[in-house]
């Protein structure tokens, strides 16, 4: 076993949740507070490679053409420890990772991140999980990769208690009606408050968390309801309005937080003018100043029109729903996104 070498290369591709996750009941084995579910996106991938190589003296971490410090690669290490301790096979490994997303710009890099790194780890050491079952392993190292292991709409379930298996996700619809998203890039840098951070903030301080689980169930079942009908305006109303409750739980944090940039609300403003005039456009934000507008895809270039006074055509980015992870024969290039 010694010398061999075990390698995939997979992508895995991003997910907006419109319903959202935000709070953990265990923070060691990121169990949630509540079931989420989302959208996984085409046009906002990652790609990583993986080796596992007894040469190797210890784990190493490519990101972006980047060798990250000791710090970022002792938490991919740990997330690894999973697969290792669950194998046996104990063998450092050389991870390269090429993020098509703006990281951590509230477009959940993460997400992809980690549905990419334990898909390719499940091919590398051919350990045959099923999806479901490696979401399990994705959760511990970030709650929403469980969603990105799917493609269309993928709904990741709380579980019960501490019990790790049964939170994990699974496809609900694959999204193939006229459904699609488009991305305001209101800001690419690296956000204030992570998640992480900020869903422990809000547990802690903000009064109104505790209607956060109760509404969330409500929403989510109008919301499975919404996907059989495949309406897109129920299905856009219901995440708007999550989304919104979401934001205002952290608002009414102390101290108080949000995410909002004066561009985000003007994203919201114009998809409210343009859903006065007629179009199916609902917004919905996450951990980020970023909009990101449900629509059918087909009506894209409309909605387009109306953002473009305000933001490039670089700072908009549309998306087809996407399928789950699959293998690819080589890294790609990192993406540039020009703007300011
Ligand atoms: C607002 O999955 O990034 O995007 O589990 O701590 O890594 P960790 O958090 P993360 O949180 C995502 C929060 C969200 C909503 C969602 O994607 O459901």
């Amino acid at each position: 076993m010694e010398n061999k070498t075990y390698e995939a290369i997979y992508r895995a591709h991003t997910n907006i949740a419109l319903i959202k996750y935000w709070g953990k009941r265990n923070q060691e084995l990121y169990l949630p507070m509540t079931s989420s579910l989302s959208l996984t996106l085409e046009s906002l991938y990652t790609d990583t490679a993986v080796k596992f190589d007894a040469h190797l003296e210890h784990d190493t971490f490519i990101l972006d053409g980047q060798l990250q410090d000791a710090k970022e690669t002792e938490k991919v290490s740990k997330f690894v420890d999973l697969f290792r301790n669950f194998s046996g096979i104990n063998l450092p490994v050389a991870i390269e990772s090429v993020n098509h997303v703006p990281t951590a710009a509230g477009l959940a890099s993460s997400a992809s991140a980690f549905a990419a790194l334990a898909s390719a780890i499940n091919a590398a050491l051919d350990l045959g999980l099923s999806p479901e079952i490696l979401s399990t392993f994705a959760r511990q190292g970030s709650g929403s990769s469980t969603r990105s292991l799917f493609g269309g709409l993928a709904m990741w379930h709380k579980g019960e208690g501490d019990d790790s298996a049964s939170s994990y996700a699974e496809q609900i619809d694959d999204a193939s009606f006229d459904i699609g998203m488009l991305i305001v890039v209101v800001n690419n840098q690296k956000k204030k408050i992570s998640s992480r951070v900020g869903m422990q903030h809000t547990i802690e301080t903000s009064p109104f968390y505790k209607l956060w689980p109760e509404e969330v169930a409500k929403d989510l079942s109008l919301m499975l309801a919404a996907i059989e009908e495949k309406n897109i305006n129920k299905i856009g109303t219901i995440a708007e309005h999550n989304a919104m409750k979401m934001h205002s739980t952290v608002l009414a944090s102390n101290p108080s937080m949000n995410y909002f940039e004066a561009k985000s609300l003007r994203a919201i403003e114009l998809v409210q003018q343009m859903r006065a005039d007629g179009l199916s456009a609902y917004y919905t934000m996450d951990a980020g100043p970023n909009v990101k507008i449900i629509c059918p895809y087909s009506q894209m270039d409309q909605i387009k029109a109306y953002l473009k006074d305000d933001f490039s055509d670089e700072q908009l980015i549309m998306s087809r729903p996407g399928t789950g992870p699959y293998a690819i024969s080589k890294l790609s290039e990192p993406l540039e996104i020009a703007y300011e």
